[in-house]
Formats: C-alpha cells, sequence, structure tokens
C-alpha cells in the first residue's frame, strides 16, 4: 500500500529506513517528545530497527502502523506518521508521528497525518481515533488542532505520566470531507480533500 498527498508519500517502513529512522531517534528535538531516552548513534540504530520490525508486524497483523514518510520526490525518509492499534482498544488506534526538524514548520505533519486517518477511517473498522502528546508539545498539540481533533484533557492510560489527549471520530471525519476521497488498502492513493 502507498499514500500519497501533494507533496508526501507515505509507505511501510523498509529495513533500508534504518538509517533515516536512526537519525531521527538520536536526534535530541525529536526524542525529547518521544517516549525515548537518550541514545547514542549504535543504540539509536537498534532503536530504528526494531521500530520498523513493529511498524511492519503492526501492518501485516492488524492493518495499520507507522509508515514511513518521504518527499514526493524521492530520497531517503524524513519521519513516520502512522495510526496504531492499542493494546485494549479494538474500536479506537492511535495517531503517531515525528519529523526530522529540517522539514518542521511547513504543515508536512498535518498533511501526513490527515492522509493517515483517511485511509484508517475509510479502510478499517475503527470508530476514533486517539492522539497523545505532552501538553508542552505545542507544535504537535497544534497539528491534532489542526486536524479537528476534539481535546479531551489529560490521560495517563497509555503512558507512564499524563498527556494531553485528542480524538476524532470516524463519522465526524468523513462527514467532514466534501469530495470523494479513494482510499484502498492495496495500492491505494489517497488525495487529500483540503
Ligand atoms: C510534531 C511534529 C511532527 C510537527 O511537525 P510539522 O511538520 O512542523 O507540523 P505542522 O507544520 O503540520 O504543524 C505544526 C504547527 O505547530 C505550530 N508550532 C510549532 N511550534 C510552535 C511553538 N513553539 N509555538 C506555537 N506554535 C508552534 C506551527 O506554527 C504549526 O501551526 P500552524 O500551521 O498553525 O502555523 C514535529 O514537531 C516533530 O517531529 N516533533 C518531534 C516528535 C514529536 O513531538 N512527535 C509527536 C509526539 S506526541
Amino acid at each position: 500500500m502507498e499514500l500519497t498527498t501533494p507533496r508526501l508519500r507515505l509507505r511501510p517502513p523498509r529495513f533500508a529506513d534504518r538509517e533515516a529512522f536512526a537519525l531521527l531517534f538520536a536526534e535530541p528535538a525529536v526524542r525529547r517528545y518521544l517516549a525515548i531516552g537518550e541514545l547514542d548513534a549504535a543504540a539509536a540504530e537498534r532503536f530504528a530497527e526494531q521500530f520498523i520490525g513493529t511498524s511492519r508486524y503492526e501492518l501485516r497483523r492488524h492493518g495499520s502502523g507507522a509508515l514511513s514518510v518521504t518527499l514526493a520526490g524521492g530520497g531517503a525518509a524524513i519521519g513516520y506518521c502512522g495510526i496504531r492499534p492499542l493494546p485494549d482498544r479494538s474500536d479506537a488506534r492511535e495517531l503517531v508521528y515525528a519529523l526530522l526538524p529540517d522539514c518542521w514548520g511547513s504543515g508536512l505533519a498535518t498533511e501526513a497525518a490527515a492522509a493517515c486517518l483517511d485511509w484508517c477511517f475509510r479502510s478499517l473498522p475503527m470508530a476514533h481515533a486517539i492522539g497523545f502528546a505532552r501538553a508542552e508539545n505545542v507544535a504537535s498539540c497544534r497539528v491534532m488542532r489542526k486536524l479537528g481533533m476534539e481535546h479531551r484533557g489529560l490521560s495517563a492510560r497509555y503512558y507512564d505520566w499524563p498527556l494531553a489527549e485528542y480524538a476524532a471520530a470516524a463519522s465526524s471525519w468523513l462527514a467532514a470531507r466534501v469530495q470523494p476521497i479513494e482510499a484502498r488498502r492495496s495500492g491505494a492513493t489517497v488525495s487529500l480533500a483540503g
């Protein structure tokens, strides 16, 4: 499967993405907001391998997971974005994303996340997407607000500390999309409606 947006391409992670993800996970400005501690280059590479393996497994087993994000013109992955299963919920999944700092600030995370929400709401029996961010992670909270997700307050249900929780319902998401969007689980091309 593959999702395309005006500026991006999202596809299942490959082991060849290991180096790009290791750079991402070794980057202090990114790690600061993810639930991972300090990593040297070797540890970041091991973490990246594990992340790719888990994402590939979740995509195969559950039909959604983190996808590698590249620019539409190609090149190395600039980060990931996707919808991961939650351990105790079958009707809701978690929106996740992280991009290399060079790519921040021009709406790419929002563009990638909108494509992922659209893909999953249209192809999976998923009533809600939820997302979590540290309250001080202004950029991440803003991404979820721009996506139209509702702020539900703080929750420590899935992580060790209270995080701001945001949610989107499939019914409202799909109702708000005015143009038909084609999304097939296999070989899909998703065009964003805005
Ligand atoms: C969160 C992240 C993916 C956002 O990527 P991005 O491509 O810059 O996001 P977008 O450009 O789509 O949107 C970011 C929004 O936050 C705003 N923003 C960013 N930093 C801000 C700040 N310090 N104060 C106020 N607004 C801020 C931007 O202006 C933009 O809003 P706008 O479009 O209304 O101007 C990126 O910052 C990242 O990878 N962070 C580290 C990993 C992470 O936090 N992942 C999420 C874990 S919950």
